[in-house]
Order: structure tokens, then sequence, then C-alpha cells
């Protein structure tokens, strides 16, 4: 989604506004800006539609340059792309504005701008902060009186930086429902959506909260809270890598990531799971007592996370004895709902800023859950700072808008939450032992499982002319199967349903034909013989299968069923391996497609908008 990156500074910062913007095109954008100032006030404003390189192209035909800078990457909401709908907006050759996020007003303000006389050179929400900001300057005061004023008008989301023509030593931003993170550096500080897009300018940074407004000078920092009264946020120092960025070699991002799980699972259960267990205290301060009194526990997700929670039911109910509702944010956020006694509200979230499930979190706090806890690969982020507990799930930055490793840190981070309820709840000696020992042999298992690609490559092959699929799968393989089937439309638009392969009769049965592949996942375990049942009766209905197996579950590759098997492993961890041969299906899939695999169409890696 939208990207913003500001600067103010001695030097020229166009390249550090260009490199900002770059670091941010994973998020997804359909065109990109930048507005300059020179000391003398000479404002530059370029905007292109297509990709980033499109503006730097610009940028160096008209040797731009400017010690004061905003830029923006824009995923159109409102007005479609073009080069006068991009970001940043003018008004009056003064101000110059970025923004995410929906101003949910706009029409009504702009009505009443035009009456003030003010003309409007798009379709955008956006254009109306410029011009209201410059209204509120003409009453006179300083910038950030006029943004202060301004910022009370605004209903919906923003976060926005603005900057004056006729003082170029400073901006202002403002945040509210899209995070901000400011930068800060020596002799000059910088502003941004996310902390990647600053990290080769600085590691120190500082989170605005909800309604901060901020006034950020070469020199100077001065932040005021949604009363306008003078705030002191925290200074962090990131350690996320700086070369985060870099393919490291791979094609894609998105292969980079599938190859790092290995890695980052490990990372996720460092210090967590040792030789004698779950070691005490990793949900954070307080945690303990909250999880000893749980005895339910809702979970609220988007998308592939929404996957990871639907995976972590059948765990805490199998194991745990928890009982566990899964929900959709979009949904639970607008629906009357019940809360269960001691309940805990578990969001999962890889960016921690997804506009539905923060705004699920809020409501969730309304209405009176016992505590919350975000399973979140963003320290810092809205949802980590607005929960009770977090887990960071260590997945470095994934930077595909395809979700992988984060996917399966998320897993990874569920079986350890279901130890932890469990031992409140009776989980027996066997199962505590049996997800120990299995996370254990996790890492090894991931990467013995990453080997069989070669298999995966020649399947795709046979796949990349379909139009439809199916994917299939039993128990806690059932939202593997659904997450299979997003990844292969997210990144190689091929149409895919999964389906908990019971229900295969109860009507998808009548789609089966040669044209409609079918993808089985069949670890060996206790539904092994169920799911033969239902692969028998696609065989019957001439349907063509591609079936990742368990060796010893004993099935053999014929002219209707590829069989690629995948390593033996203990059950707990299967959903979590069982999941990396579909996303390299998809990967290969996509690549003989020839599909922007990193940034599939008309996507956002982060999507903060509702
Ligand atoms: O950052 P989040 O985990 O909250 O994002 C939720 C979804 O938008 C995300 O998982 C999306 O479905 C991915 N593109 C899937 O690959």
């Amino acid at each position: 989604m939208c990207g913003i990156v500001g600067a103010v500074a001695e030097r020229n910062v166009v390249e550090i506004l260009l490199e900002g913007l770059k670091r941010l095109e994973y998020r997804g954008y359909d065109s990109a800006g930048v507005a300059l100032l020179q000391p003398n006030g000479t404002l530059t404003r370029l905007r292109k539609t297509g990709k980033v390189q499109a503006l730097a192209d610009a940028v160096a035909e008209h040797e731009a340059l400017g010690s004061t800078g905003i830029a923006h990457t824009r995923w159109a909401t409102h007005g479609g792309v073009t080069e006068y709908n991009a970001h940043p907006h003018c008004s009056n050759d003064r101000i110059s504005v970025v923004h995410n996020g929906i101003i949910e007003n706009y029409l009504a303000l702009r009505a009443g701008l035009t009456e003030q006389g003010y003309t409007f050179d798009s379709d955008t929400d956006t254009e109306t902060i410029a011009h209201t900001v410059h209204a509120e300057l003409q009453k006179g005061g300083s910038l950030l009186k006029a943004v202060q004023n301004s910022v009370s008008q605004f209903h919906g989301a923003y976060g926005t930086v603005i900057m004056d023509s006729e003082d170029p030593s400073r901006v202002v931003v403002a945040r509210s429902g899209s995070p901000l993170v400011i930068g800060l550096g020596l002799g000059e500080n910088f502003i941004a959506s996310d902390q990647m897009a600053l990290l080769p300018v600085t590691r120190r940074f500082i989170f605005l909260e909800e309604g901060d407004v901020a006034e950020i000078t070469r020199r100077s920092v001065s932040i005021f809270d949604v009363n306008g009264n003078p705030v002191e946020r925290e200074v962090v120092e990131s350690n996320i890598e700086h070369d985060a960025g870099d393919k490291a070699g791979y094609r894609h991002y998105m292969l980079k990531e599938i190859h790092e799980q290995p890695t980052v699972v490990r990372n996720t259960l460092q210090q967590r799971v040792d030789e004698r267990g779950l070691v005490p205290g990793i949900f954070g301060a307080g945690a303990e007592a909250i999880l000893a009194k749980v005895k339910h526990v809702q979970i609220i997700a988007c998308g592939t996370s929404y996957h990871a929670g639907m995976t972590a039911r059948y765990w805490l109910e199998q194991y745990a004895n928890v009982s566990c509702n899964v929900e959709i944010a979009s949904e639970f956020r607008y629906r009357k709902s019940v809360v269960y006694e001691n309940s805990l509200l578990v969001t999962i979230s890889q960016s921690g800023e997804t506009a539905d499930t923060l705004a699920a979190l809020r409501l969730a706090k309304e209405l009176g859950y016992m505590s919350s806890l975000a399973i979140c690969n963003v320290p810092g982020s809205s949802l980590v700072r607005e929960s009770d507990l977090s887990f960071m799930t260590r997945a470095g930055a994934e930077i595909g808008v395809a979700s992988t490793k984060a996917f399966t840190t998320q897993l990874t981070a569920f079986l350890m939450l279901t130890l932890a309820l469990g031992e409140h709840n009776g989980i027996s000696e066997a199962d505590s032992s049996g997800i120990v020992n299995a996370l254990h042999s996790l890492p090894a298992k991931l990467e013995e499982t990453l080997a069989i690609t070669q298999g995966i490559e020649d399947l795709a092959e046979e796949f990349a002319d379909k139009n439809h699929s199916l994917f299939l799968g039993r128990g806690d393989q059932y939202p593997i199967a659904m997450e299979g089937a997003l990844k292969l439309k997210e990144i190689s638009y091929i149409h895919a349903e999964a389906y908990a392969s019971g229900e295969l009769k109860h009507g998808p049965l009548a789609l089966i034909d040669e044209e409609m592949p079918v993808i089985v996942v069949a670890p060996n375990n206790e539904l092994l013989e169920k799911l033969k049942s239902n692969v028998e009766e696609v065989r019957a209905r001439g349907g063509i299968m591609y079936v990742f197996a368990d060796g010893d579950a004993n099935f053999a590759s014929d002219d209707t069923m590829r069989v690629i098997n995948v390593p033996h492993c203990a059950s707990p961890i299967a959903p979590i391996v069982y999941t990396l041969p579909l996303q390299l299906l998809s990967y290969y899939v996509a690549l003989i497609k020839g599909t922007d695999v990193d940034q599939p169409r008309n996507l956002a890696k982060s999507v903060t908008v509702e």
C-alpha cells in the first residue's frame, strides 16, 4: 500500500528519498512522486505512474534537487492511476502533502474548500489536506498550528507529511490510523511510513502514536499528542538488518524468503524452547498470570495470518484443551459477537499495521476481553504497542507481497502458545513432549523439505496452463490447503479454491475433470484413510491429482496422480512442513507464467486501509 519518505537535511536529499521509495516498493503501489524544496524556497514536484525507476529517471533528467523533501508511492483508492492523482499534492505552489490512508469526509471538505475559491487538480481525498492546511495558514500562525487545526477537521485515517515552500527548514507530520516513524540522524532528520525506508540513513527511530503531530527540523523533533500537549516518545534502536532488502542472489524475494524458513524458524524458537521444554516468561512480563486464567481464545487476523489462526484452532483444542474461535478481522469488527469468560484475544499479523486487525483489537478492548496478545513480526508496530502481550516471530523483513516465512513462524509461535496454555489446562505429558521434540526437529525438517524443489519445478510445468484448481486437506491440513490456494492465486493468478476434503461430495465434486487439477496434502496421520477415500472419489471422476504425501502413506504415481514425497515428520509440525512445497509450487508456476512474483498485480504488502 502507499509509502511515505521525507527528509530535512543540509545535503541534497533526492537519493535518500528515492532509495527510501525503492525500499518501500514491496508494499505494492501504482505511481510515485517527489516534492523538493531548496533553501531559497524553490519547489520542484515530479510524479510518474508505474515504477519508482520511472520517477528516478525523471529526477535525473530534471537534475532535481532539494535539502527538504517528501516522496510517496501511491496505491490508488480515490481516483484512477494517473499522474495527476499521484502524490505529492500541492496547494497554491506553497503547501505540498503526501498521505497514506483515507480522508473519509473529503467530499464535504472539498465542497467547503471550493466555496472558499480553491480549485482541485486531482480526484483524490489527499488534495483536501493540502488546501485545508493552506486555508489554515492564511489565518496566520505557524505550519505546525495550521496542521493541528486541520487534522481536527479530518475523519478517517492519515499518516501525512506536509511541507511549506515559504519555510524549507521543516516538515510537519501527523498520524492517525496510518503509521509514521521518525528517523533520527546527525544534523538531519527523516520521516517514513516504515522504518525499512530509512535503514540506509539511520537506525534510531521514534514511532509516533495515534493522534500525534510532530514538527521536524534538521536539529529538532517536537512531538505533540492528540490534545496538543508536548510529549516525549521513546527512541528505539532498530536491529533490522540493513541489507534485509537485498535478494541475496535469489531471483525473487519470495524465493529467498521461502529458503530462509529453516533459519527464521530456528530464530523464533531460540531461547524459547530448550531441552527441558518451553522457557518460562516468553510471552512477556505478566503473561504467566494471564495465561493461567485463559479458558477461551478468540483469534483475529486477515489473509495468510488468518490461515495461521485457523491451524492454531486445531492445536489449541486438540492439545491444550482450550476452546478457540477464529475470525477474519473485517467480519469480526462489524458484527455483534459474544465474549466468552476469561477469553484471550489473539491477533496475528506480519506487519502489525493491518487496518482491519487493528480495528478489531480496539473493538475487542471495548468489548471486555480478558487480555490481548499480538503475534507479530514487526517490533514497535501499532498492533504490538496496543496489545497487552506480544510475541515477536523473528522472521526478519518480509519483502515479497506473498507471505511465506511470516506464516511458518506464526505457526511456530502458535505451537509455543499451545504448550503454554496447555500447561494450565491439562495437556498430556505425551502431547507436551511430543510438541517440544517436534519443534526441536522442525528447522532440519524444513531444510530437508526444501530439497524436493526439483520435483516441484517439474510439476509446475504441467500445471501452468490451467485456469482453475482445487486444494484439499483434512484436519489441521485444511487451513494449509487454504494457504496453498491463496498463494497460487496471489502470484500466478490461477483461480484456486480450497476444501476440507470431506466436503468434496457436497458440491465441488461437480467441478472435477481433467482441466481442474486437484492438489492434495497428505501427511501420514489419523485422517489418512479418510483422505484416501476422497482421493478415490476424484479419481473415479477422471480428475488429475498432485499429491504431497508422506512416503509411508503409500500413494503411487500413475496416469491420474503425481505423487511428491515430503519428508516424514511428527504430526504437530506437519502443517508447517507441508506449507513449503505449496509455496514452491506457486512460485514456480508464477515463474513460468511470467507474473510479477514479488509485487503481484492489485495487491499491497501491508493493507493499512480497510
Ligand atoms: O500483515 P498481516 O499479516 O496483517 O497481513 C494480512 C494479509 O494482508 C496478508 O497475510 C496477505 O493475505 C498476504 N498477501 C498473503 O500472502
